[in-house]
């Protein structure tokens, strides 16, 4: 494994419990950043959170990224308690429904949008007057393939992903002259929970898209997501970072 240096840097991960997110937090504490993880899987968060403890301090909080004051409240305990803020990694995210669009009820489009899209909007609101403080700061969105492409049956999340990639876009602009860069990845699929979302029809239409001929490994998406929190990024920002096996071809 290269070890990406993140000495010093300290850092929010959404969705942290399990998962991408978990995956993350580990990569990033072994390249020598301190994370605050962040979840409502409190049983998941715990564990995970013990797990982590073998590489440093973790700091752990129960936050339902689609509510204001939580966001709020947590990024100001995480940033006292780890002394600062560097890095935000936006990765909570739920796949919500496998169905046709007459199928689905507003309050499934509305739970889909609020988790994945206004969770981001709202933690990069709130993490951003830190790192502008700091004067430096790394943004990681996690979007999806899916706002590319688009697929049948996930409407809501389809469109709520390409709002996080313009999202990534637009506040890229924003903080491109104060040492702030805002990043996304895309990824196709990757072995998590996540899958359970998915009907076994969607995923096998799906990997017979991808090249490479296999879904990544946890690892493999956290790499690519350390690298973009460090230092070493330094010439990309608002760039949508394929992660697609080769599926994806724009
Ligand atoms: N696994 C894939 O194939 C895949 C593909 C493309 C994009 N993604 C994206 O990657 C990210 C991570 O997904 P994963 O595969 O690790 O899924 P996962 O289901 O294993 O983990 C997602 C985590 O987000 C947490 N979460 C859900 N709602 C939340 C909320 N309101 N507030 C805080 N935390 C919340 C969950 O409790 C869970 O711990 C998601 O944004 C997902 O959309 C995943």
């Amino acid at each position: 494994m290269n070890r990406i240096d993140l000495n010093g840097r300290r850092a929010i991960i959404t969705g942290g419990a399990k998962g991408l997110g978990a995956g993350i937090a580990k990569r990033l504490m072994i390249s020598g950043a301190r994370v605050s993880i962040w979840d409502i899987g409190t049983a998941d968060l715990a564990a995970t959170a013990k797990d982590l403890s073998a590489h440093g301090d973790v700091d752990m909080r129960v936050v339902d990224v689609s509510d204001e004051g939580q966001v709020e409240a947590a990024t100001e305990e995480a940033v006292a308690a780890m002394g600062g803020l560097d890095i935000l990694v936006n990765n909570a995210g739920i796949g919500g429904p496998n169905k046709q669009i007459t199928e689905i009820s507003l309050a499934e489009w509305r739970q889909v949008y609020d988790v994945n899209a206004t969770g981001t909007f709202l933690c990069c609101r709130a993490a951003v007057p830190h790192l502008e403080r700091n004067g430096y700061g790394r943004i990681v969105n996690i979007s999806s393939a899916n706002a590319k492409e688009g697929n049948p049956k996930t409407i809501p999340y389809s469109a709520a992903k390409s709002a996080v990639m313009t999202m990534t876009k637009s506040l890229a602009k924003e903080l491109a002259s104060s040492n702030i860069l805002v990043n996304c990845v895309a990824p196709a699929t990757i072995t998590t929970d996540f899958l359970q979302s998915r009907s076994q029809e969607h995923l096998e239409t799906v990997k017979a898209r991808i090249p490479i001929g296999r879904f990544a490994e946890v690892g493999e998406a956290a790499a690519m997501v350390a690298w973009l929190c460090s230092e070493e990024l330094s010439y990309s920002t608002g760039a949508a970072f394929d992660l697609s096996g080769g599926r994806l071809i724009y």
